[in-house]
């Protein structure tokens, strides 16, 4: 694992305090930075980036700091990086490990994009990856999964590239758009994830 340069805002110019955790070929993953916590706040509220992310309550600048902060206390279960755009120098969203489970040693997946214009460029493929490793290799995790709502197609597809196998259908299990949709749920485990590469 190489951890290298500073990633620089070029719009301020200058350092600000974040280093590439996980290098990637496209994007870096980046601790959480609190100078960019009205990126955070804009993502969380943008109506095309939080309908399959489900926050379905508004949150101000305030509470979004203060759900950072929690993060840093207690037993960690949450582990989320800023996704950091290397040849455009800029954060273009968040993704992370959530709700771990150190006993049975799993963990659920997400990423979240906030810059739509991001899309399609085989971007969480990429910090799929990135967590994959990191979730197998440093955290020691048995199984990651993730659980996707059926209207995502983006999001099929992209689980579909990084390998992820089905594992059940949760009928009707999300209220999205006025409707009840599916919730599908893929896995993919230690062994074949390292036997895979
Ligand atoms: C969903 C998301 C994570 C996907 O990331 P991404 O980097 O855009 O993923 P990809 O680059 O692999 O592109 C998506 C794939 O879906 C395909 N796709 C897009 N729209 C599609 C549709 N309507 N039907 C079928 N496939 C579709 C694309 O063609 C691409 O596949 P390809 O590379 O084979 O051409 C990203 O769009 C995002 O962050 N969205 C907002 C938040 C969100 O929904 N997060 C996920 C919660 S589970």
């Amino acid at each position: 694992m190489k951890i290298k340069k500073n990633c620089k805002d070029m719009k301020e110019n200058k350092v600000i305090n974040s280093v590439p955790f996980l290098e990637g070929n496209i994007v870096d993953l980046c601790s959480i930075n609190l100078e960019h916590v009205n990126l955070y706040n804009k993502w969380g509220n943008d109506p095309n980036v939080r309908i399959y992310s489900r926050n379905v309550i508004p949150w101000n600048l305030e509470e979004v700091k203060k759900w950072l902060e929690q993060q840093k206390e207690g037993i960690k279960t949450n582990v989320i990086f800023e996704i950091w755009h290397r040849n455009d120098k800029k954060p273009i969203g968040t993704a992370g490990l959530s709700d771990i489970k150190w006993f049975n040693r799993n963990a659920n997946l997400y990423v979240d994009i906030g810059e739509p214009e991001y899309w399609g460029h085989n971007i969480a493929p990429e910090v799929s990856k990135l967590l994959i490793d990191y979730g197998f290799e440093e955290l020691n995790l048995h199984k990651i999964y993730v659980g996707i709502y059926s209207p995502n197609k983006r999001s099929l597809r992209a689980a579909e590239k990084i390998g992820f196998k089905y594992e059940a259908t949760l009928r009707e299990q999300i209220y999205i758009a006025g409707e009840y949709v599916d919730e599908i749920k893929f896995a993919i485990f230690k062994k074949d994830w390292l036997s895979s590469k």
